[in-house]
């Protein structure tokens, strides 16, 4: 039960978080969206918003969960509702770190599971002798589940519901004995597949194994500062999204995980370690992998019209091509490498949206650990299947505009008015820096209550216009039947957590 729950070490408390954060988004979102934005335009932006928003919304998100968990509430409807008890209006906002992270995963879980099929066809040598065609388009075949790849009918299917499964087993071990063993196995190796992939990427001599540029190419592309595109507002608005999406913050993840902190642990410092090891794995594993191995091979306009219509293309189509340049051992060991690495990155992610939706069923239904797990696992399912079904129909991309874009960013401005104007800085920084093992720079308490609010703000609302294209826009049925019932999962949450409410309120009159 949750009551009992906790984390097993500061290393696997700081391993999951890290985990929690470092995922798919690391090596193929990160990348692409760095490429598209101009390479050195993108980074200075980017950076910029990890110091005054990511790191910010870091100590709150984690303060606020701890905050939550020392009175029992695991899920963000309740993690704030706590933080103002007064106001109905939180709970609901509580309702997003619900939402977002069903949605998410349902589109989330998906994409993982190529990443094992990849690890498979990486070893069993499909792709050798293919042509950089023929491994495209094994891709596109690959997610049209009408067509077999390689005799295995509907095979995108079943290697999906095997990674549906393993992360619902995984999650009805528990935190110290599942989340976090997985995060202890996955994360090291994570980083020794990363730091192998990125050697043969820096080190890559045009002319050795077909390649026509040196990998540091690449690195330049993307470490040359370019300041002409800097004041572009649509380069500022990628890289705040690509902040909050790396960081998983605005998602009630995070929240979650630090409400299993024991009372006084420290979360300051514990916060720092996990973002810092997520930019890290970003930044220096993820920038070293993909560009310089794709632009090394295609050169730098080729890449970049590969990345224009999005970002999975490099990841799936072109680098299991470029890595059979190296001969069948080498190959096998990269995609193996390549895939393994991106399934580690992505299960500790899913296994991290799996947990508020359990925290809210064990909390308010007295729901046991293993059935919460597998409605997590059959939500995700049900929500899932018409981003496998109709990945072709933009169902896919569209769950990932409201719920891992649109999303984030209204409950992180809410969250941070809550938590520094609602809850108040006073309380908020004495929450921050209770047990602290390294004390946050002060002036972090100025940001929190003025700059992170008004740069989410100003984010907000220089999407609206995007916001407004996209709704009127002419669109397909199925792209309205998913956003029609996107709304209806949210407003079931929200019933439930009136339910919810409804019952701890009969309680506390004396019913108990
Ligand atoms: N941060 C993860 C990534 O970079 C995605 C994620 C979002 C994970 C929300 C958990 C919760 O891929």
């Amino acid at each position: 039960m949750s009551k009992t729950e906790s984390w097993g070490s500061r290393v696997g408390l700081i391993l999951a978080m890290a985990g929690n954060a470092v995922g798919l988004g690391n090596f193929l979102r990160f990348p692409v969206q760095a490429i598209q934005n101009g390479g050195g335009a993108f980074i200075i932006p980017y950076l910029v918003c990890f110091l005054l928003m990511g790191i910010p919304l870091l100590w709150v998100e984690w303060s606020m969960g701890r905050f939550g968990g020392r009175s029992g509430h695991h899920s963000t409807p309740f993690i704030l509702h706590n933080m103002d008890p007064k106001r109905a209006l939180w709970k609901y906002v509580g309702v997003f770190g619900i939402f977002t992270n069903i949605a998410v995963a349902a589109y989330y879980c998906y994409l993982e599971s190529w990443t094992l099929s990849y690890i498979w066809h990486s070893v069993a040598g499909t792709f050798m002798d293919m042509g950089a065609e023929g491994v495209a388009s094994f891709f596109n075949s690959y997610i049209d589940i009408s067509v077999s790849t390689t005799g295995i009918p509907y095979e995108a299917i079943w290697f999906w519901l095997l990674c549906l499964l393993l992360n619902t087993w995984i999650l009805s071990k528990g935190l110290s004995g599942g989340v976090e063993k997985v995060a202890m196995i996955g994360m090291p190796l994570l980083i020794v597949f990363g730091l192998f992939l990125a050697i043969r990427g820096v080190t890559l001599k045009a002319g050795e194994h077909g390649a026509v540029y040196d990998g540091t190419v690449g690195l330049n592309f993307l470490w040359t500062p370019d300041y002409s595109s800097i004041w572009k507002p649509s380069v500022w608005l990628a890289a705040a999204g690509q902040i909050f999406f790396t960081l998983s913050v605005g998602m009630g993840s995070i929240q979650c995980y630090a409400s299993y902190v024991r009372k006084k642990d420290d979360i300051a410092l514990n916060a720092m370690s996990a973002g810092w090891m997520n930019e890290f794995v970003e930044v220096v594993l993820g920038g070293a992998i993909i560009i310089p191995i794709a632009i090394g091979y295609l050169g730098i306009d080729k890449v970049k019209e590969l990345t224009a219509t999005g970002g999975l293309g490099l990841g799936f189509k072109t680098l299991p091509y470029l890595f059979t340049q190296w001969g069948p051992w080498l190959s096998a060991i990269a995609g193996v490498c390549w895939f393994g690495l991106l399934f580690f990155a992505g299960i500790t992610s899913s296994l991290a949206m799996g947990t508020p939706v359990m925290g809210f069923l064990q909390d308010e239904f007295g729901w046991k650990r293993g059935p919460s797990a597998w409605m997590f696992g059959l939500v995700v399912l049900l929500l899932g299947l018409p981003t496998v079904l109709f990945f072709e129909h933009g169902v896919f991309d569209e769950y990932d505009y409201w719920a891992g874009t649109v999303s984030l960013v209204i409950f992180a401005l809410l969250e941070v008015i809550l938590f520094a104007w609602v809850f108040g800085m006073d309380k908020g920084w004495a929450e921050i820096n209770m047990g602290a093992d390294l004390r946050p720079p002060t002036v972090y308490r100025f940001i929190i209550k003025y700059v992170t609010p008004v740069i989410l703000a100003v984010v907000f609302l220089a999407s609206l216009p995007g916001i407004w294209e996209k709704i009127t826009a002419p669109a397909s049925p199925y792209l309205h039947a998913s956003r029609l019932l996107l709304l209806a999962v949210y407003a079931g949450i929200a019933l439930l957590v009136r339910k919810a409410y409804l019952k701890r309120k009969r309680h506390a009159h004396g019913m108990v």
